[in-house]
């Protein structure tokens, strides 16, 4: 299968694929990534670091789904990491051609939640996953998660945007976001994460829950040691 890590802009999105194919294969899958970002952050952090879980494929092209997705291994689970979908939108049109799940990363600020549901430039990602079914086998747009990330435990702001992503915003007239009750907390060790060693206690634990989710979720195949 294939996950496809999304935002509109800079909210965390290479720090959660990165850490969501470790704990993958912590829990037994096969993984692979691949990086659709031009940054090439996360295929950087792979290269650099010896206990990262998988090689980082370079996959910054708009013909992502004719490069690359037909030569994916489909038993693994593969995540792409995918940049700034306002500035770089044929390279997320390609991904989200082929997905099988998204994750849609998202801080919980004024600012981020502007910038992903009514952006001043650009096509809010909620629309380019909507007409992303014309080019898909189904008809039909992938399964959409919304991800809060750096979330302050102190704070009510995690609720409050938690409440207007699932319910269309404060006056209900925006697009409704399926959100995952998992929530990566605002945390100093998920911050230095990206290009740095794994194997580090004060990350696991948010993406084992998320990984928990996703499975009872039914979007997980099971893992191999389950697998009959
Ligand atoms: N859970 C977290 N807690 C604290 N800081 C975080 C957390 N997740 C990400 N950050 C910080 O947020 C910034 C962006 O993270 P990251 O590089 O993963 O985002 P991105 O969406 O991939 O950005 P880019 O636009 O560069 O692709 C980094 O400075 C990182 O340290
Ligand atoms: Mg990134």
């Amino acid at each position: 299968m294939l996950i496809a890590s999304l935002k509109p802009r800079t909210m965390g999105g290479t720090t959660n694929s990165g850490l969501l194919l470790y704990a993958l294969n912590r829990a037994g899958y096969d993984v692979a990534g691949y990086d659709a970002d031009e940054s090439l952050q996360l295929h950087a952090w792979a290269r650099d670091v010896d206990d990262f879980p998988c090689e980082v494929i370079a996959a910054d092209t708009p013909a992502f789904a004719e490069e690359h997705y037909p030569a994916m291994d489909h038993s693994r689970i593969n995540v792409v990491d995918t940049g700034h979908a306002e500035n770089h939108s044929a390279i997320v049109d390609s991904v989200l051609e082929v997905a099988d799940l998204v994750i849609v990363t998202i801080s919980p600020t004024k600012p981020d939640y502007n910038r992903l549901t009514k952006p001043e430039r650009g096509t809010p990602i909620s629309k380019m996953i909507r007409r992303s079914a014309s080019l898909r086998d189904t008809g039909e747009p992938p399964v959409t998660l919304a991800l809060l990330n750096r979330c302050n435990a102190s704070s009510n702001k995690p609720k409050k945007y938690a409440e207007w992503l699932a319910n269309g915003g404060e006056h209900g007239t925006l697009p409704r976001w399926d959100v995952l009750s998992t929530r990566i907390p605002l945390h100093t060790a998920v911050g230095n994460a990206v290009g740095a060693r794994c194997d580090q206690r004060d990350q696991r634990a948010p993406f084992d829950a998320l990984l928990t989710e996703l499975r009872h979720r039914g979007l997980l195949p099971a893992p191999p040691e389950v697998r009959p």
